[in-house]
C-alpha cells in the first residue's frame, strides 16, 4: 500500500523481536500511526475495536495472535485457550478461522518446545500468500475493467466499506482490480458510500483512493440507488466477509441494498476476495452465516456525539446478506467465476 509515496502492508512483521506492527485504523484518516503489538491480548484488542478490520486482515492478524499465545503457553491447553480468545473476537468473517486453523494445523503435531518458531513462521507465510492472492485477483479483476472499458470512456464503479489495503495485509479485494487498471492508464473513477455507522467507505476507503490517486465521489449511503437508477455506474465491485459454498455473501450492512438497485437497473454487481473468505461449510448463507451485532452507540452517536434523543433504542447489524442471485461473478486469486462456477471448487 501507497502511503504518502512509501510501500506498507497493513500489517508488518518486526522479525528481530518478533512483533507486528500494524496501522492503527481507528486514527484515519486524520493521522497515520503505527501501533506495535507483542502479546494475544494486544491482537484480541486490535481485532475487537476494530484498529484492525477487513476480513484478509482479521485473518492474518489472528495468525500472528496465536504465535502470541503459543509463545506464552506452548502447552495443548494453552494453544486451545489461545485459539478460542482470538475466535471470539468478531464472528463473522470467516478468514479468522482461516488464519487460525492455518497456525493451529502447522504446529499441533510439534513437541511444544517447537511450536513458537513454526508458529510465526507460519503466520508470516499466511500473510504473504494473502497479499500474492489479492494482487493475483487485482489481475484477474482488471480484465474484467478492461473489457467493460470497451463500452465507456471513464469508468464508474461503484464500492462499499473499505476492501482495500487497510482491510487485507496489501492490495485489497475489491479496490485491488481498481488500482491494478489506475496503474495502467485505464481512466477510472469510484463512487465511496460512506458506510455508516462506522464511515469506512469515507474514512478509509476515500483516504487510501486519495494516496493512490485514484479519483473518487464520496457519496451518503442513500444516494447509491439513484446514481445506478440514472446510468452513472458500470458496475459494482464489493469485498465479502464470508462466501458460502453457493455463493451467498455476507459483507459490510449496506451490500444487500446495493445488490438490489444493481439488478433492478442491469448493473453487474462482482464480489472480490481470496479464497480464504470462502467457507465450504455452509451453504445457505442467509440462514447460517452469524451476522455481529455491535454497540448500538455506533448508530445513535456519530464522532462521539449524539445524533439520537438521549435513550433512543438502536440495532446494530455489522453485516447483511446478499444472495448469490444477486451476484454477477467472483473475481478470485483463481479466476472469475458466477456462483455456480464457484460452488464447483467445494472439497465435497
Ligand atoms: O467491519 P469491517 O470494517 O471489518 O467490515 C469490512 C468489510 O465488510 C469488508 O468489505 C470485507 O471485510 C472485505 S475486506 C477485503
Amino acid at each position: 500500500m501507497n502511503i504518502a509515496g512509501t510501500n506498507h502492508r497493513a500489517i508488518e512483521p518486526i522479525s528481530s523481536l518478533q512483533h507486528v506492527k500494524i496501522l492503527d485504523q481507528t486514527k484515519l484518516p486524520h493521522t497515520v500511526e503505527w501501533r506495535v503489538l507483542t502479546s494475544i491480548h494486544d491482537v484480541a484488542e486490535a481485532i475487537s475495536v476494530m484498529r484492525v478490520r477487513g476480513a484478509p486482515l482479521i485473518g492474518a492478524s489472528a495468525a500472528f495472535g496465536l504465535f502470541f499465545g503459543v509463545r506464552d503457553n506452548a502447552s495443548d491447553e494453552g494453544l486451545q485457550k489461545a485459539y478460542d480468545l482470538l475466535f471470539a473476537t468478531r464472528p463473522t468473517a470467516v478468514n479468522l478461522r482461516w488464519g487460525l486453523d492455518r497456525v493451529r494445523l502447522a504446529i499441533e503435531a510439534l513437541a511444544p518446545e517447537q511450536r513458537a518458531t513454526a508458529a510465526w513462521l507460519e503466520a508470516c507465510r499466511v500473510s504473504d500468500e494473502d497479499v500474492a492472492a489479492n494482487e493475483a485477483l487485482g489481475r484477474n479483476g482488471l480484465d474484467l475493467l478492461r473489457n467493460l472499458t470497451r463500452r465507456t470512456d471513464r469508468l464508474e464503479i461503484m464500492t462499499h466499506c473499505n476492501a482495500g489495503w487497510l482491510a487485507t495485509v496489501d492490495w485489497g479485494t475489491a479496490l485491488a482490480p481498481i488500482y491494478k487498471a489506475h496503474d495502467s492508464g485505464v481512466a477510472i473513477h469510484v463512487w465511496v458510500s460512506e458506510t455508516r455507522p462506522r464511515g469506512q467507505g469515507s474514512a478509509l476507503t476515500c483516504w487510501e483512493l486519495k494516496e493512490h490517486g485514484v479519483p473518487h465521489t464520496l457519496i451518503a449511503d442513500n444516494n447509491a440507488g439513484h446514481l445506478l437508477q440514472r446510468g452513472l455506474v458500470d458496475a459494482c465491485i464489493v469485498g465479502a466477509d464470508r462466501v458460502s459454498s453457493r455463493g451467498d455473501v455476507a459483507n459490510k450492512i449496506g451490500t444487500y441494498m446495493k445488490a438490489l438497485a444493481a439488478k433492478a437497473h442491469d448493473v453487474p454487481f462482482f464480489v472480490a476476495m481470496p479464497f480464504s473468505t470462502i467457507d465450504w461449510n455452509v451453504e445457505d448463507g442467509i440462514k447460517d452465516i452469524p451476522i455481529e451485532q455491535r454497540d448500538a452507540k455506533e448508530v445513535t452517536h456519530l464522532a462521539g456525539l449524539p445524533v439520537a434523543p438521549v435513550g433512543t433504542s438502536a440495532r446494530n447489524d455489522a453485516f447483511d446478506v446478499t444472495p448469490s442471485t444477486l451476484v454477477t461473478a467472483f473475481i478470485t486469486e483463481r479466476g472469475v467465476f458466477t456462483p455456480k462456477e464457484l460452488s464447483t471448487f467445494c472439497p465435497w
